[in-house]
């Protein structure tokens, strides 16, 4: 059943800068793999520019335009077939996800958090790391389950935290540890599966 696990669909709501990044490593071919589409739920966020230079097919599926978790689930899961898509990424993708996308896509679901989870999950993580005062933060790829950022780890990446860190200085520091642990854990996954 997984034997081709080499079509990818991203989910993401905001700037994209890790679709880029797992693009950049597929040209690179440290992935085998093809993103056949990109499904983004913020009508202006910048992945659907990004998507666009780089030749991917961008989708919008609104979450307003539903009226339940389940359904803006459903609405995935048909773009995500139309593309034939068979290993779902989640890069920075602000949904929760239901069991129904999670029984559609059982254990070929990924995601990238900003933090060393169990750590953090949730929401604003790194305002959460800087307001508790931990000294290292970082970053984790999963697979995805129902409960909110948990799941089988694949990869980490620390990041010390700094006397004057701010969460826009940190979260650029983590950024950096997610380009190269994204790919990483997606190439491994791929390894392992096919
Ligand atoms: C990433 O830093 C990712 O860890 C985070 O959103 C950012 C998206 O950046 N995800 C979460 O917070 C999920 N809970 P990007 O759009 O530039 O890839």
């Amino acid at each position: 059943m997984l034997k081709n696990l080499s079509h990818l669909g991203i989910l993401a709501s905001g700037s994209g800068s890790n679709m880029e990044a797992i693009a950049h490593a597929i040209g690179n071919q440290a992935i085998n793999a093809q993103i056949r589409v990109v499904i983004y739920n913020n009508p202006d966020a910048k992945v659907k520019e990004r998507a666009k230079r780089l030749g991917i097919p961008a989708i919008l599926v609104n979450h307003r335009d539903y009226p339940t978790r389940e359904d803006l689930d459903r609405a995935i899961i048909q773009t995500l077939n139309a593309y034939q898509v068979d290993l779902v990424i989640m890069a920075g993708w602000m949904r929760v996800v239901t069991q129904v996308l999670i029984d559609a896509f059982s254990d070929r679901i990924l995601n990238i958090h900003p933090s060393l989870l169990p750590s953090f999950r949730g929401t604003h993580a790194i305002d959460q790391a800087l307001n508790y005062g931990v000294k290292i933060a970082g970053c984790t790829v999963h697979i995805v389950s129902l409960e909110v950022d948990s799941g089988k780890i694949l990869e980490q990446a620390a990041v010390p935290i700094l006397a004057n860190d701010t969460v826009t200085s940190l979260q650029q520091r983590i950024q950096v540890q997610e380009h190269l642990i994204y790919p990483k854990a997606i190439a491994n996954f791929l390894d392992q599966v096919s």
